[in-house]
């Protein structure tokens, strides 16, 4: 995941109930707050080279709301920043969140943060997970692809589809094996198979071959860094877009900062002119509304917020191109507008 995003991953030794999952975007509902959760730094396992496992418990050690498979959470930290994480595992009534996270050399502050400033006993914030990148369970055969820590929300997607004795199969490349995190418990499964670039003689994994081989009627589903999303985008271009489904860690898209244009608030009854170099998020916020967001980048989904009429000029990560066809929400962190006004539904 690269870089700037610090994003986590992980795997919990917990993994208890199946979650019933569904394959829309799941989390709090679009234009509220989600009520945050304390939980208590529980326990920091080594997963590989410069990747740790953390694990988070409520203080009174009760239920926590169930996570899906590619869910991911805020975590709130104590230095002031916010960053996702995806959780390492699917349970339908979790007591303990794992998520991974692997130390960023540029960190900004979440990775770097973690490694060195946190300790287990510290109690912190995070959202309820929410759910860009959900698992079709329908699907004929599943095709999970993963490069570095991206497969944190894939290894949960894979002990899914394994409970539910689902056909999946899963490709993991890694620069090696010192690097790959959950590597022993995916040698134990028969789905994974392996990639590690500094035994493949400086060859990068067959996207396409996998694409091609794969049944027909196949899902396909890839988290990893920048250049394996655009591989994989590529290799499954021709394919119908449901079967596809990518996690981006990074924004894929430069956001519109264009500006202007009016923002009308239908049920604040407000109204905002826009101006370049400020995103509608940034308007809203500076105004003293309390609107959701995190990320600031177009990838987490938090700031989704419904559109009643106008023309979005979407940037974001996450709305599939179908869902961006029909405009009925946007993010308002990253997206500008093509026509002079928008009203959104706040
Ligand atoms: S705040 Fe994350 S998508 Fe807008």
């Amino acid at each position: 995941m690269v870089a700037r995003r610090d994003r986590a991953h992980y795997e919990s030794p917990d993994t208890g109930g199946i979650v019933d999952t569904a394959t829309a975007r799941t989390g709090p509902a679009i234009g509220t707050n989600p009520e945050l959760i304390e939980v208590r730094l529980t326990a920091i396992r080594y997963a590989a080279r410069d990747t740790h496992l953390y694990e988070f418990r409520r203080p009174d050690g009760a239920q926590l709301p169930a996570a899906e498979p590619g869910a991911h959470v805020d975590l709130h930290l104590p230095n002031g920043i916010m960053r996702q994480y995806s959780l390492t595992a699917p349970e339908a009534a979790p007591t303990a969140y794992v998520i991974g996270i692997k130390r960023d050399p540029e960190s900004r502050g979440g990775s770097k943060y973690m490694f060195d400033d946190m300790h287990v006993g510290r109690l912190i914030k995070i959202s309820p997970p929410r759910n860009n990148f959900p698992l079709d369970l329908n699907a004929p055969h599943t095709v999970l692809v993963a490069g570095g820590i991206g497969i944190t929300p894939i290894w949960a997607m894979a002990q899914q589809l394994k409970a539910l004795g689902k056909p999946w199969e899963l490709h993991y490349a890694c620069r090696s094996r010192q690097d790959t995190a959950f590597l022993a418990e995916l040698e134990q499964l028969s789905g994974p198979r392996f990639h590690f670039d500094e035994e493949a003689a400086g060859k990068f994994l067959d996207i396409k071959a996998i694409v091609a081989s794969a049944p027909k009627g196949a899902h396909f589903y890839c988290c990893g860094p920048l250049p394996m999303l655009g591989a994989f985008e590529a290799a499954t271009a021709d394919l119908p877009p449901a079967q596809v489904h990518v996690e981006y860690f990074t924004a894929k898209d430069a956001p519109n900062l264009e500006g202007g244009f009016v923002v009308q608030l239908q049920r604040a009854g407000k109204e905002f002119v826009i101006p370049p170099g400020k995103s509608i998020l940034e308007v809203l916020r500076d105004s003293g509304l309390n609107v959701p967001y995190s990320c600031e980048e177009g990838i987490c989904g938090a700031c989704e917020t419904s559109v009643i009429s106008g023309t979005p000029d979407h940037r974001d990560s996450v709305l599939t191109d179908s869902e961006r066809a029909a405009s009925k929400t946007m993010m308002i962190c990253c997206s500008g507008c093509k026509s002079d006004k928008l009203v959104l539904d706040i």
